[in-house]
C-alpha cells in the first residue's frame, strides 16, 4: 500500500515526510487539523473541512500558506497516486519552528493521504458503552492537535470496556473526545452547540434530521442522563454510532431505538448518493 504526504510544497512517500523537531507542534503542542475522507472516491464535503481548518488556524492566529482549491488539487493527487482502500485526507498546519521570526508567521503545512481506520461492527449493530468524565476541551470549537486527554485515557477506556468517552463539565455534557453527542428526548434530536467542535458529520445529521424530527441545538444536561431515550455519536471516520450504555446505565430500553435506526439510514443513503 502506498501512502503519500504533502510537506510544504513536495510531495512524498509517507515514511519520508519530515519537519524539524524545532517546531512549535513538537515543542509546545501548537498547531491545527483536520480530517476528512471519501465516499466512492470522492473527497466528501472537502470545502467544509478546509473552512474549519482555516477558522481553527485563524483562532490560533496561524495562515494557511495555499488556497483552499490548491489544497484540494493536491489533496486529489496524492490519493490519485496513492493505493489505498478507503482514502481519507488529514491536513495538519503546525506553530511553525520556534526560531522562526516572527513568530508564527511560518508554520508548516502537512497533507497526508492515509487509510481510514475501521471500527468493530458490533458497535454499530448492538451499540457503544461510553463512560463519562468529567472534563472541559480547551479552544473546543478549535480543532487543534492536543489531545492530550483523549490519550491519557486511553488506558481507562479499555479497562472499563467502554468504546469511547463521554466529556461532562459544568458546562452539561459536551462531546466524546473525537465525537460529536446527540440525544433523543422524544422525537427531538439534541446536541450541544458550545464547548464543541462543529463537526461535518454533526452539520450533516441535523440538515438531514429536520426533515424527520425536531432538531435542537442546546445544552444537555448531567441531571436529564436518566430520561433520554436515545443517544449516539458521530464523526467522519466513525459515521453514526448508536450508544446503548452509558456508565453501566442503560441508554433507553438499552437497545438501538428506531429514531437512531432512521438517523443511520439517512446518513446511509447520504453517502452511497455522494
Ligand atoms: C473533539 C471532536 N469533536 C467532534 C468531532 C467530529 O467531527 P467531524 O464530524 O468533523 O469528524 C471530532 C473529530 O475529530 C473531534 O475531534
Amino acid at each position: 500500500m502506498v501512502s503519500l504526504c504533502y510537506v510544504n510544497g513536495k510531495i512524498q512517500s509517507l515514511k519520508d515526510g519530515v519537519i524539524n523537531i524545532s517546531d512549535l507542534a513538537l515543542q509546545r503542542g501548537y498547531g491545527v487539523f483536520d480530517f476528512a475522507r471519501t465516499y466512492n472516491g470522492k473527497l466528501f464535503h472537502f470545502d467544509d473541512h478546509i473552512q474549519r481548518l482555516r477558522a481553527s488556524a485563524s483562532e490560533l492566529h496561524l495562515k494557511l500558506p495555499i488556497s483552499g482549491s490548491e489544497i484540494t488539487r493536491i489533496a486529489e493527487q496524492l490519493l490519485k497516486d496513492s493505493t489505498l482502500n478507503t482514502p481519507s485526507v488529514r491536513l495538519i498546519l503546525t506553530g511553525g519552528y520556534t526560531y522562526s521570526s516572527p513568530v508564527l508567521e511560518y508554520p508548516n503545512f502537512i497533507i497526508i493521504a492515509e487509510e481510514l481506520p475501521t471500527y468493530p461492527n458490533a458497535v454499530y449493530s448492538n451499540g457503544a458503552k461510553l463512560i463519562m468524565v468529567e472534563y472541559q476541551r480547551e479552544l473546543a470549537h478549535v480543532k487543534s492537535i492536543n489531545y492530550l486527554n483523549a490519550v491519557r485515557l486511553e488506558p481507562v477506556k479499555l479497562q472499563k470496556n467502554a468504546f469511547d468517552i463521554l466529556y461532562h463539565s459544568h458546562n452539561g455534557i459536551t462531546e466524546c473526545p473525537r465525537n460529536n453527542f446527540f440525544i433523543f428526548r422524544g422525537d427531538t434530536l439534541v446536541t450541544p452547540v458550545t464547548h464543541v467542535l462543529h463537526g461535518i458529520t454533526r452539520k450533516i445529521i441535523l440538515s438531514l434530521a429536520s426533515n424527520h424530527f425536531t432538531v435542537e441545538e442546546g445544552a444537555i444536561h448531567l441531571s436529564e442522563l436518566d430520561l433520554i431515550d436515545e443517544a449516539i455519536i458521530t464523526s467522519t471516520s466513525k459515521r453514526v454510532i448508536p450508544v446503548t450504555t452509558i456508565d453501566d446505565q442503560k441508554v433507553g430500553s438499552g437497545l438501538i431505538g428506531d429514531r437512531t435506526k432512521t438517523i443511520m439510514r439517512l446518513f446511509d443513503e447520504y453517502t452511497n448518493d455522494y
